[in-house]
């Protein structure tokens, strides 16, 4: 058959089977690093629904979750480019593209999980969310994974001077690695995909994660320890590529931006249900938890890593994120 008159058939069909009801979806390809039975994962699905419910099914949602398309930077890397459409990540590569992000991550910034999420969802939420746009990123709302724990193989971490040495996989953040090397600890920046593998193979001696992503990974299976140090609120994001985003209408944009807050709202709730029951469930798969530590002893040693944050982002917009009711 010549192809012109392949291509009038298949304008044909396409013309029937629009006029018969069934129409083409357009995909939304979604990554993430965490299992599909994970707040992400939660997050995701509840994207999809709210984006069907309120497109009349135009968009169908691909989920690509455990790091089938890399780790988090390399994710916001494709988004930025316009090769993957949607990222679900924590902020810990975050502020490499977008500076500003980087306050949310200083250890012992928010009380609780009411001033986190109060914070997020108000005025300063909204502005740091403004200033994704001109990195090609559409930050469509602040999902969470909970406060971040301290987990490892060699011995109970009851204060500062146990973690001593301990060679602690963390995320790619600089606000991170300051607050680890300043508590006496080795940190060792490293994407997610190879965290496992790193400690199976005593490349590393702990890392640090919320309850979340302690229990979806598996953590017992190859960390003995675990201390509920709550050392840092763990915000995440759901980031859309600009270079994308800017191709649909208005309509559309709005679409998309209910669905970041439906997936916001599912991963919230996930991750409410875990902390309640997750770290009874890690003690009955054989970890050896210290549920408490002495912040304030904490926050000392960490003066003068306090010192380098208020020179990096202000004093005053430290205050205001501290004293925000
Ligand atoms: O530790 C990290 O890198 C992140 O918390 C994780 C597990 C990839 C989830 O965003």
């Amino acid at each position: 058959m010549k192809i012109s008159r392949y291509l009038g058939l298949a304008a044909l069909a396409g013309v029937l089977s629009t006029a018969a009801g069934v129409q083409a979806q357009t995909a939304i390809k979604v990554g993430y690093p965490l299992p599909l039975a994970s707040h992400y994962g939660a997050g995701a699905t509840a994207f999809a629904e709210d984006l069907a419910r309120t497109t009349g099914g135009r968009y169908k949602v691909e989920q690509f979750p455990a790091s089938a398309l890399g780790g988090e930077r390399e994710m916001i890397e494709s988004v930025q480019l316009g090769t993957l459409d949607l990222v679900i990540t924590s902020s810990g590569p975050v502020g490499n593209f977008v500076p500003e992000v980087a306050i949310t991550d200083i250890p012992f910034l928010f009380r609780d999980t009411a001033h986190a999420r109060a914070v997020l969802d108000g005025p300063i939420g909204e502005e740091l969310l403004t200033k994704f746009p001109p990195k090609g990123l559409i930050a469509l709302a602040w999902g969470e994974q909970g406060f971040r724990h301290l987990t490892n193989g060699k011995r109970p971490v009851s204060s500062p001077d146990d973690m001593k040495g301990l060679k602690l996989r963390t995320m790619e953040n600089q606000v991170h690695m300051l607050a680890f090397r300043t508590l006496g600890a080795n940190p060792t920046p490293m994407a997610w995909p190879e965290v496992v593998q790193g400690l199976q193979q005593g490349t590393i001696d702990g890392q640090e994660n919320p309850i979340s992503v302690i229990v979806s990974a598996k953590m017992a299976e190859v960390q003995k320890h675990l201390t509920l140090t709550r050392h840092v609120f763990s915000p995440a994001l759901m980031i859309f590529s600009k270079q994308r985003y800017d191709t649909f209408n208005d309509a559309d944009k709005a679409a998309f931006k209910s669905a970041g807050k439906a997936a916001a709202v599912a991963m919230r709730k996930f991750v409410d249900d875990v902390e309640t029951k997750g770290v009874e469930t890690l003690k009955s798969q054989g970890m050896q938890v210290v549920s408490a530590v002495d912040t304030a002893k904490f926050q000392t040693v960490l003066t003068p890593a306090y010192a380098e944050y208020a020179k990096k982002f202000g004093q005053d917009k430290i205050d205001r994120i501290r004293n925000f009711k």
